[in-house]
């Protein structure tokens, strides 16, 4: 099976999806280093030298050829994939893939961005932790609505270990 872990830039998705793949025994691919390999450039980089349209572009293109492969895997996806283009219908279409949508409360997740934003492309401009509260409330509100189609929702509010308990309690 293939588990495709989708939510906002800070919810999680790489940390779970470490831990998930290898609890499984399965790869863990995360979509943003992937497109980082293939172009071999920073995905700021890809940002700040070619523009969000491009990557966005990009990030379609890898996140379809990963969807091809014929094995089993657990992806982590950035923030965006599934908000742009027919992202989310692809992702759900997919039959032998299971969405999972890992939710986070708003004030954790900007508690986690107020110390990374400045590796993400989208949020290196606000200048202080209001204007990223004002920023990632409207942004997650709008985004919510391409989340919300995953397969599975799961609160992603304690430890690591939690939340991949709880994922592999409702996969088996
Ligand atoms: C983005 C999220 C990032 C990365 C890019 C754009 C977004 O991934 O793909 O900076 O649009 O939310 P993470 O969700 O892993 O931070």
């Amino acid at each position: 099976m293939k588990i495709i872990l989708i939510g906002y830039m800070g919810s999680g998705k790489s940390s779970v999806g470490r831990e998930l793949a290898a609890r499984l025994g399965v790869r863990f691919i995360d979509l943003d280093a992937e497109i980082e390999i293939q172009e071999n450039v920073s995905i700021s980089k890809i940002f700040s030298e070619k523009g969000e349209i491009f990557f966005r572009k990009l990030e379609n293109f890898v996140l379809q050829r990963i969807l091809q492969l014929d094995e089993n895997y657990v992806l982590a996806t950035g923030g965006g994939t599934p908000c742009y283009g027919n992202a989310m219908e692809i992702i759900i279409g997919q039959k032998d893939a299971i969405s999972i949508y890992l939710k986070t409360s708003v004030d954790r997740l900007i508690a986690r961005l107020v110390t990374e934003k400045d590796n993400r492309p989208l949020l290196a401009h606000l200048k202080n932790e209001a204007e990223l509260n004002e920023f990632v409330r409207k942004h997650l509100f709008e985004r919510s609505y391409f989340y919300n189609q995953a397969g599975i929702k799961v609160e992603n509010e304690g430890s690591v270990s939690d939340t991949v308990e709880k994922i592999t309690s409702l996969l088996f």
